[in-house]
């Protein structure tokens, strides 16, 4: 069901520090940093050959990743998210295999301008998983 990996989002405290670290340090094609405050977070893309890392960071007194950062005060990954083709199909399967999708079950437009939804980490081995329709 699930195809390409899409991207690899790492959730970061001090956004300029973490683009110069991919940007200098490693080499990296990285993209002006994106508000999205629909999302409550600003983000920066990196491209690599075979998939995309998203930097995020905490945007408004209510953005998702706060407390993430509160436990996890280097930053982390935060998420995979792998691409379906249907993500209502994709999510139905998941749902009648006891799965969690997070919020109230339907998908959003993303930072790529695409439907997504998020899984519950509990249910995917530790790992908050997105899902995005392609
Ligand atoms: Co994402």
């Amino acid at each position: 069901m699930i195809g390409r990996l899409n991207h690899v989002a790492i959730a970061v405290r001090d956004l300029e520090k973490a683009t110069a670290l991919y940007r200098d340090t490693l080499g990296a094609h990285v993209s002006q940093p994106l508000a999205q405050p629909e999302h409550g977070v600003t983000v920066v893309f990196i491209e690599l050959p075979n998939t995309k890392i998203e930097l995020l960071a905490p945007l408004g007194e209510a953005s998702p990743i706060l407390k993430f950062l509160e436990k996890n005060p280097d930053g982390g990954m935060h998420h995979v998210c792998y691409e379906v083709d249907d993500i209502l199909a994709a999510r139905d399967r998941l749902k009648a295999g006891g799965a969690r999708v997070l919020g109230d079950g339907e998908p959003k437009i993303g930072a790529h301008g695409k439907p997504v939804l998020f899984l519950h980490p509990k249910d995917f081995s530790g790992t908050l998983v997105e899902l995005e329709q392609v």
